[in-house]
């Protein structure tokens, strides 16, 4: 009863920020994505009669407390599902670093989902997958896809219409970049779920957030469809300036910028008044994303590079999570 997943991390172009149910992570706002080929998530889940508890190794390293309870839920979903009542070990590694907004959560669930419900003996088709990566994490439930997805938000208090669909696949628009600057890779004070809750109950602004999500999510999801880049970048530019300006004036305040983010920042908006076309996203943490598109991708790469301590990957978009034959364990 062992299965090994592989599941790629994933970059909102329209945030999800907020939660309308806590225990089910349902969100308070649909949210879409890409899917990112460089960075990844192997988690291998083997449901043993020899353990006594549950197991939880991350990037070599036995987990406790908060990081253990994480994988709970879904578990407990998965021996429910399957009617087994044993206990697994889980062991995930990924290939960049954690929690520094980068979304490993995401990979990380999603790549959990599939080897334990495999490893249980289940068979669940793309939407059970999300459903259940999504109770781990909700930017997990994208994960699940490859190419730009879309997370419905749904209506249903069971969260059963809560779920990831696919709005192009990773071979619809070969051009489009999403360049990573990692500016720091120190795991961030407050994580994301901490934050969003902190968000939704003191933010004076966030009814203001979620009255502009439709029109973001419309703005997008078309020109994706229609490969309109600067409807894109300038749609997720200010969708996650949005989402910021509901973090940093929330009580007590969340600011996850860091003098490198301005910097970063500063040189994509200087770029574009001199002709090259890119834009920027950000995420819980202080690294910055930048879109562009291939003909400009080695001109902002170089541009990113003169800044000092930054690190820049250059990712397109990545497929779908899917089990592989090489366990860790
Ligand atoms: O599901 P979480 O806890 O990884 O939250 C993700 C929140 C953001 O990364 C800020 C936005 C998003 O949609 O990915």
């Amino acid at each position: 009863m062992k299965a090994t997943a592989k599941a790629h991390s994933n970059i909102a172009l329209v945030k999800y920020w907020g939660k309308r149910n806590e225990h089910l992570m349902l969100p308070q706002n649909s949210s879409i994505s890409m899917t990112l080929d460089k960075f990844y998530t192997i988690t291998t889940v083997k449901f043993s009669e020899r353990l006594k508890e549950d197991e939880l190794w991350l990037n070599k390293k036995k987990q406790e407390g908060k990081e253990l309870e994480g994988i709970e839920k879904p578990l407990k979903k998965v021996r429910e599902l399957a009617g087994i009542k044993l206990k697994a070990k889980v062991m995930s590694e990924n290939n960049f670093p954690t929690a520094a907004g980068l979304a490993s959560s995401a990979s990380g669930f999603a790549a959990m989902a599939l080897a334990a419900s495999k490893a249980a003996g289940l068979n669940l088709d793309k939407k059970e997958l999300s459903i259940l990566s999504r109770i781990g994490s909700g930017s997990a439930s994208r994960s699940i896809l490859g190419g730009f997805v879309e997370w419905k938000k749904g209506e249903k208090s069971n969260g059963l219409d809560s779920f990831a669909v696919q709005v192009a696949d990773e071979n619809h628009w070969p051009e489009f970049r999403m360049i990573t600057t990692i500016v720091s890779s120190k795991k961030k004070k407050i994580k994301s779920r901490a934050g969003m809750t902190q968000t939704v109950k003191n933010c004076p602004y966030y009814r203001a957030w979620l009255d502009t999500i439709e029109e973001d999510l419309n703005a997008v999801g078309r020109g994706i469809k229609n490969k309109k880049f600067s409807l894109v970048g300038r749609t997720a530019e200010l969708n996650s300036l949005k989402m910021h300006a509901t973090m940093m004036t929330t009580t007590p305040s969340i600011i996850y910028w860091q003098p490198l983010t301005m910097k970063v920042i500063h040189l994509i908006q200087d770029l574009r008044e001199r002709g090259i076309e890119c834009y920027f996203t950000m995420d819980a943490g202080p690294n910055v994303k930048v879109m562009t598109l291939k003909n400009n991708e080695k001109k902002v790469l170089k541009e990113l590079n003169k800044i000092k301590g930054i690190k820049t990957v250059s990712c397109k978009a990545g497929p779908a999570a899917k089990i592989i034959n090489k366990h860790l364990f």
